[in-house]
């Protein structure tokens, strides 16, 4: 094919892909806590971004979401606030709802899986595949709690998972690995309700035998979208599908009374599996909100894309798929970019341990400030691999990007253009080089946006977007119109408009990742809302075109702030650790350290050569200690324990790096290591037999 056919293919093959309807879903979050920054970074803003974009350019999106409020996460909840699984969901689909549209994430619907409608469809979409056979009726073992008198499914059970050896694996999925398993896969089982290992029992449920779907699995996604999956998604596809004890049969159905009730005969107490239920939520969401007209967007040649943490891949990949495959109607997921996780302050975010931001509290801390943490959200999205979120970073990126840059940019441009022509744009008298340089960036600009968000490539688009507004400042630091107004006119009113023009450029390319900054500078510009495609560089503004007074789009956030929101975690820690302490009678583990870390600590083993009172302290015995490379002096708080003439000749263990530091008017050289016996008396920590001075302990 020439070169000229096949640009006009592609051109083709682009017109047609963007009239089809696009769906795009962001994982229904359990209705059993509020929401995180976690939850944000994974799927919802990178998923709103998205359709965002897609709504600028005109394409036909729809953009589906809604609480997941069934399964053992919500039953556990329950069990632990002692209220009803209804009561758990009421108090939190509200309070989900209202901060996904405080931080402008803009769900065309955000449902939620009680309804009847759901229920309904869930229903009708088992019995279908139940009439076609897709399902295999067994009575198997399960694990049951006798004491409890129930059945354990999911998270109602935990394990070391045989795969990667995680201790805390769920009885369907081990989420450090993301492994789907049943209960009987785990090694040492336990009851979440009563701890005991339990007992086996038959049970009657509908597998789905996804070991019949694995040759077309490995059509779709192997085969099919080897070049446009994220490498983590496709990755872990690769490895479940090319395993070799390779998938397993599925139970689709669970004994709980917490649910959608299994609609077929014999099946009663029983209810839908929630990773059946739950992606069915979309169809039923989507029908909720398109009474009319939901199958465009699940039927032909419609575009199914899915916004989800890495936790949910093998759910939206491999067992959804199979789903939407064995019934026949439905399209399959054309993509599933899933984001990797987001940690804080090095910490892996715990709803339980409280290790979190919460979006509630962040708007009452940092209120009409939900772009900021949407932009810091999305600088460090956790795109290949997981990120780690701190309060300095974000403190970081408000003052130096957000503030330095790209509000320092507007504000400069919209208060020159007020002081100089009373908030009318002047309009261009006369272009030279470097104006046209900055309108050529501008010209490219939405475009290539465009292109990185389209690839799922946000931390791209959004560096790509604040390029242009470190354009925009260089370029008035080369031209200072400050300067300039006293001499050149003329001049001056062109490179004003150059600068008013990317001004305005900005309030439409900010619009997918800052919506709330978008229209409060579309506001203050006097700009309507647009297509991307109807935006003409050089004619956003036209000459004469008369704006508001501006206002700073961003403010620099202090220390004390950012200091109160570390203190906070840190008494956090601090009670989580008490707590620990408390039950075990034993100091709470520390963080987790590296190796490398660890391997920079130099531990030798030394003898105590001489030992002696240190005058005037109770507790101080100064040692000489042969660490068999040298003697030296270390200060030890000993002396409540030992006197110094039972200690000669022990053999202790010595931090030996630890930098020198004066005690009492004596340089310590380092330090001992010691423990305490159960009556809380101090013991040497030294080799069971002896070892020559100077050996390292590793
Ligand atoms: O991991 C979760 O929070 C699940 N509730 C996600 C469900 S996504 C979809 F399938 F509904
Ligand atoms: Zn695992």
């Amino acid at each position: 094919m020439s070169f000229v056919n096949r640009k006009f293919v592609s051109q083709i093959y682009i017109i047609l892909t963007t009239l089809k309807p696009i769906l795009v879903t962001a994982a229904l979050p359990y209705a059993n806590g509020p929401v995180h920054i976690g939850h944000l970074a994974g799927c919802y803003i990178p998923a709103d971004v998205f359709v965002r974009y897609k709504r600028l350019i005109g394409e036909d999106v729809k953009f589906i979401c809604g609480s997941d409020e069934h399964g053992v996460p919500i039953t556990l909840k329950a069990k632990a606030e002692g209220i009803t699984p209804q009561q758990v969901v009421d108090k939190y689909h509200g309070m989900m709802k209202q901060s996904f549209a405080d931080f402008g994430i803009s769900f065309d619907i955000y449902s939620r899986t009680s309804s009847t409608l759901h229920h309904q469809t869930a229903a009708d979409f088992f019995k279908v595949l139940y009439e076609k056979g897709a399902f295999t009726e067994k009575t198997t073992l399960q694990f049951y709690d006798k004491q409890a008198g129930q059945f354990l499914a999911d998270r109602y059970i935990e394990g070391t998972c045989p795969k990667c050896g995680n201790e805390r694996a769920y009885g369907d999925q081990c989420e450090s690995c993301g492994t789907s398993l049943n209960p009987t896969d785990l090694i040492n089982p336990k009851s979440k309700l009563s701890g005991n290992t339990p007992i086996q029992k038959e049970t009657k449920h509908w597998f789905l035998p996804l070991n019949d779907y694995t040759s077309w699995l490995k059509h779709y996604i192997l085969e099919g979208h080897k070049d446009d999956w994220k490498p983590n998604v496709y990755g872990q596809c690769k490895s479940w599908l090319e395993a070799g004890d390779g998938l397993q049969p599925r139970a689709m159905t669970r004994d709980l009374d917490w649910g959608v009730p299994v609609p077929v005969a014999g099946a009663e107490g029983k209810v839908l599996y929630v990773w059946f239920d739950a992606p069915i939520g979309y169809i039923s969401a989507t029908k909720e909100l398109l009474p009319d007209s939901w199958e465009r967007y699940w039927k032909g040649d419609a575009r199914l894309i899915h916004f989800i943490g890495k936790d949910n891949i093998v759910f939206h990949c491999i067992i959804f798929p199979s789903i939407l495959h064995a019934h026949g109607d439905y399209v399959v997921p054309e993509n599933v970019p899933a984001n990797e996780f987001l940690n804080l302050e090095g910490d892996k975010i715990s709803t339980s341990r409280n290790w979190a931001v919460w979006l509630h509290e962040y708007l009452n801390d940092f209120p009409n400030k939900q772009d900021v943490l949407r932009y810091a959200l999305i600088a460090t999205a956790p795109e290949t691999k997981d990120n780690d979120f701190t309060w300095k970073d974000f403190q970081a990126r408000n003052n130096n990007e957000l503030v330095a840059v790209l509000g320092n940019f507007v504000n400069r441009t919209l208060v020159l253009a007020g002081n100089y022509y009373n908030h009318v744009t002047p309009g261009i008298t006369h272009l030279h080089d470097s104006d046209r340089e900055l309108l050529g960036i501008l010209k490219h600009s939405l475009h290539q946006i465009g292109e990185s968000i389209s690839k799922y490539r946000l931390r791209e688009a959004l560096a790509l977007m604040m390029d242009v507004a470190r354009a925009g400042n260089k370029y008035l630091a080369d031209h200072e119109p400050w300067k300039l107004v006293k001499s050149d006119a003329a001049r001056t009113q062109t490179v004003m408009q150059v600068a008013l023009e990317a001004t305005a450029l900005l309030a439409y390319a900010m619009e997918p990742f800052l919506p709330h900054t978008a229209a409060k500078l579309r506001s203050m510009m006097n700009l309507t809302e647009a297509s991307w495609h109807h935006i003409k560089v050089c004619d956003l503004v036209p000459a004469g075109h008369a704006m508001n007074a501006p206002s700073l789009l961003f403010d620099k956030i202090e220390d004390e702030a950012i200091q109160k929101q570390i203190d906070r975690l840190q008494a956090t820690k601090a009670a989580q650790q008490a707590l620990t302490e408390a039950a075990t009678g034993h100091t709470a583990l520390k963080a987790e350290t590296t190796f490398d870390d660890f391997s920079k600590m130099d531990i030798r083993i030394g003898t105590i050569l001489e030992a002696e009172r240190v005058p005037k302290t109770d507790k101080l015995l100064k040692l000489l200690i042969d660490t068999g490379i040298d003697k030296r002096t270390v200060v030890s708080g000993i002396a409540g324990s030992f006197s110094p003439e039972e200690i000669i000749g022990q053999q202790v263990t010595l931090l030996a790096n630890l930098a020198p530091r004066k005690i009492k008017g004596i340089e310590s050289q380092g330090m001992i290591l010691m423990t305490e016996d159960a009556n809380g008396k101090l013991v040497f920590v030294s080799p069971s037999e002896y070892v020559p001075n100077g050996k390292d302990v590793r």
